[in-house]
């Protein structure tokens, strides 16, 4: 594997999460496999999660790791080509990037969304550039328009608490104060279609996503419906995506919240979320606490999809 930034790049899906259960089944069988190589993480942006289990992912390898966080003691970086550098950016990506690939075998880069250029976000300038000109094979840890590695953690863990050969998966937009990246939805939504589950995203008027990411998704605005029946709710909130709104907020109503009334219309649904969270905004308290929130396993399935991603791109060196 050379790059990692969408659904497709995992091939069969079926086959990525054996891979993936084999590997939480004995996480250091390849400790080996990288040894003497070195994983740099690159983040323009804040993580907690991302961070930690793919850094925990690389050494579970036998890796080292160089992790960079380039607005705290690295040089202010020029993203874009063509710009009189005169500002208080001093190095530009061009040069930075092939000189990152100096010191090591792989590069994960985290780079979100600006959300007021849409053109510029979906043409995932920042992440090309690091596959163009890097040298390395490259993973995103969630980039404008997609987060893979979560996505693919979602989908393990759908996978390890189904109790039925199709779920019903629901995907809820739901409350935020701050304006947020398309990212994670398009890429969850992405991922469900790869698979034969019974898929629908439930949001208010006027946050209607990419359709290449929604594909065969039924979109249904009654919330209240949306839940019907559903296995598993995945909350999460995004800003809009269609013009003339693109990145703004355009909704802050609290009735879109994730509550215990709303759960009990699903078949004892799970309750997913990326993290972080905002409770009693995104969910309530008592749903988050409940026996039927996997938030936590979800999380923990972030080593699993960042060890077999980076075991693949170890093996491709
Ligand atoms: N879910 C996720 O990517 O978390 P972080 O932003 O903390 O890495």
């Amino acid at each position: 594997m050379k790059k990692f930034t969408c659904a497709a790049d995992i091939g069969d899906w079926r086959k990525a999460v054996k891979e993936a259960l084999e590997i939480k089944a004995n996480r250091f069988a390849y400790s080996e496999l990288g040894r003497n190589r070195t994983l740099m993480m690159i983040f323009f942006n804040s993580s907690l999660r991302t961070r930690l289990s793919t850094q925990k992912a690389a050494m579970n390898l036998g890796m080292n790791v160089i992790v960079l966080d380039v607005n705290q003691g690295a040089w202010k970086l020029e993203t874009e080509r063509g710009v009189i550098m005169d500002g208080d950016k001093a190095e530009h990506l061009l040069e930075a990037i092939p000189v990152m690939g100096c010191y090591c075998d792989l590069i994960g880069v985290r780079s979100f969304a600006g959300l007021t250029d849409k053109n510029a976000d979906y043409e995932e300038r920042v992440i090309e550039q690091f596959i163009r000109y890097s040298g390395r094979p490259v993973f995103s840890m969630e980039a404008a328009t997609r987060h893979p590695l979560q996505s693919f953690a979602d989908l393990i863990t759908i996978e390890e608490f189904k109790t039925k050969e199709r779920p019903k998966v629901v995907m809820t937009w739901a409350p935020h104060p701050r304006a947020l990246p398309q990212a994670v939805p398009n890429s969850f939504a992405e991922w469900m279609n790869m698979t034969d589950y019974d898929f629908v995203i439930t949001h208010p008027h006027g946050y209607e996503l990419d359709p290449s990411f929604t594909g065969r998704a039924k979109i249904e605005y009654d919330q209240k419906k949306a839940f019907e029946g559903a296995d598993f709710i995945y909350a999460k909130n995004w800003s809009a995506y269609t013009d003339p709104n693109y990145g703004k907020i355009l909704s802050t109503d609290r009735a879109w919240e994730v509550t215990s009334d709303k759960m009990a219309l699903t078949d004892n649904a799970f309750f997913m979320h990326c993290l972080p969270v905002r409770r009693n905004m995104i969910v309530s308290d008592d749903v988050i606490e409940s026996p039927q929130s996997i938030v936590i396993p979800e999380a923990a399935n972030r080593e699993i999809s960042a060890q077999t991603v980076i075991k693949r791109m170890l093996e491709s060196l």
